[in-house]
């Protein structure tokens, strides 16, 4: 195996789209919010820059340094909070295990986030739960599959069937209640 064989290629990364006809629900030139915090702060770099190679527009939410002492919630409640209102409409939390980033990001209304390490999940959540948070532990989910995960979530978009429709309604509910 040469070096050339144990390089990562990104470009080569599967891209898992929805079935049928309907287009990306992020094409090119979209817009994609994204925040880590130290645990996460590696990946999120690399991941922006991918984004941005691929034509996204990347809202960062920081870090914008890895230091050591910070805390998940400060970065990404204010993505969830710009998730919510719609702008952009979807978001990548990350942190260590990506748990304290799912937890934080689902505490502000209209979020609807999900910890993913396969990009079936990456892709379905959208696709059945209208998932607009995609989160990745970064010490537990490698570059190469962090990144598959991210293109699976971009692609797809949220089928509004009936019954996925009145799953979400029942979570909306809750959310109007609490
Ligand atoms: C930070 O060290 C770590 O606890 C955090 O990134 C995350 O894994 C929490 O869920």
């Amino acid at each position: 195996m040469t070096s050339a064989d144990q390089e990562w290629h990104p470009e080569r990364a599967a891209v898992v789209r929805p079935a049928g006809p309907a287009p990306a629900a992020e094409e090119r030139g979209g817009r994609v919010a994204i925040a880590a915090d130290h645990g996460g702060f590696a990946l999120k770099v690399e991941l922006a820059r991918l984004l941005r190679d691929a034509g996204f527009a990347v809202r960062d939410f920081g870090a914008a340094e890895e230091a050591s002492g910070d805390d998940y919630p400060d970065l990404i409640i204010p993505l969830a909070r710009a998730v919510a209102s719609g702008e952009p409409r979807r978001g990548i939390a990350i942190c260590g295990s990506g748990v304290g980033a799912c937890v934080a990001a689902n505490k502000v209304a209209g979020v609807r986030a999900g910890l993913c390490a396969d990009t079936y999940s990456a892709h379905q959540g959208v696709e059945d739960d209208d998932m607009n948070v995609l989160c990745i532990g970064a010490r537990v989910t490698g570059r190469a599959l962090a990144w598959e995960l991210v293109q699976a979530f971009l692609a797809a978009r949220f089928r509004s069937d009936e019954r996925f429709r009145r799953r979400l309604g029942k979570i909306t509910a809750l959310e109007r209640a609490e």
